[in-house]
């Protein structure tokens, strides 16, 4: 709280010289206790120059999803509004399932700088190393239970159009939620819900971004098909920044989603999609589906049209694109 107060105060002149004075009456301590809190912002990565005539002067930030950095310019009414900011946690989404049965309000978010158990879907592991981004986010919606899984389609839609508008890459989504930079996945996404036959008590969104990540360094198993933001685009990302983006243009399509709109964020899915039009091979506990993936359905289920011409519908199983026969 106090950090909080003093970097609003050295913010609003970011680059000047703050008299001592000034920042302790705003910030309501006595000049021992800034000088302490000083250090351990200096600690947190903050540039801030001293100077026994001048006074303070914040230099530089640091490139962390720190609570402060990412409320500060938010745009938000509620989604990322209440943070709970770890520098390393076991897995966000089951910090969230915890906070989420003991009442956290709808658009609280998790966020770590690296998980110790990060996880995928379909019980793999996610690893997650410092400079990714590791979040989840706790919703209520109140829709039926059959609806959940949209909610993985419709937080695809919105990392896909901030990663594409901040970063103009070829980005896209696999079905049902790999989002890929080309043929690379970029970014993953596990949503998992608690409620009974009729009611959605909450459903809590992971995401994990590999954004400022060296995917060389995963093993092969997770490197093969990975990749990274600052790897594509061949300088370091300023999280904040981005993440501030992805939660407003989140927010905005799930209070359309809300609102009922489903089938417009779904025809926007249609449009970001790479798997509609490929050959496809979809691995189903054990079994393998080939087809060429044709579209997909109202409800977000993918229509594979089979080497006989008929139809079948899949709704879960992960989805690998075949590379195409004639090229
Ligand atoms: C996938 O397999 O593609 C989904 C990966 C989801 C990873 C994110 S990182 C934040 C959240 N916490 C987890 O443990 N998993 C999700």
């Amino acid at each position: 709280m106090v950090k909080k107060k003093i970097l609003k105060t050295l913010n609003k002149k970011k680059g000047m010289y703050l008299k001592e004075e000034e920042v302790t009456s705003h910030a309501g301590i006595t000049a021992e206790e800034l000088q302490n809190e000083i250090e351990s912002l200096k600690s947190d990565g903050y540039i801030i120059d001293t100077s026994l005539s001048e006074g303070y002067r914040l230099v530089e930030s640091p490139n962390r999803l720190l609570p402060y950095e990412l409320q500060r310019e938010l745009e938000t009414k509620y989604i990322g509004q209440n943070v709970h900011y770890f520098k390393e946690v076991d897995s966000t989404n089951e910090v969230a399932k915890k906070l989420a049965e003991n009442g956290a309000v709808e658009g609280t978010i998790i966020i770590a700088e690296s998980q110790s158990r990060g996880r995928g879907r379909r019980g793999k592991r996610w690893l997650s190393p410092e400079g990714g981004v590791w979040m989840t986010i706790i919703l209520r919606p109140d829709v039926s239970p059959v609806k959940a899984p949209q909610l993985t389609l419709i937080t695809g839609v919105a990392v896909a159009q901030t990663l594409q508008n901040e970063c103009q890459l070829d980005v896209g989504i696999k079905w049902p939620n790999d989002i890929l930079i080309g043929d690379k996945k970029v970014c993953g996404i596990l949503t998992e819900a608690a409620a009974d036959k009729e009611f959605l008590d909450y459903v809590v969104v992971g995401i994990g971004i590999d954004l400022n990540v060296n995917v060389e360094l995963f093993p092969p198993e997770l490197r093969d098909g990975a990749t990274s933001l600052q790897f594509e685009l061949e300088k370091e990302i300023y999280s904040v920044e981005l993440v501030q983006k992805f939660l407003k243009n989140f927010e905005n399509i799930y209070e359309d989603f809300k609102e009922g709109n489903f089938p417009e964020i779904l025809s926007q899915w249609r449009k970001l999609s790479k798997t509609i039009g490929k050959s496809v091979a979809v691995h189903k506990k054990g079994r393998i589906v080939l087809g060429e993936a044709v579209g997909i359905t109202k409800d977000g289920i993918l229509i594979l049209e089979m080497e006989d011409g008929t139809l079948r519908k899949i709704i879960s199983g992960e989805c690998i694109h075949r590379p195409s026969e004639n090229v």
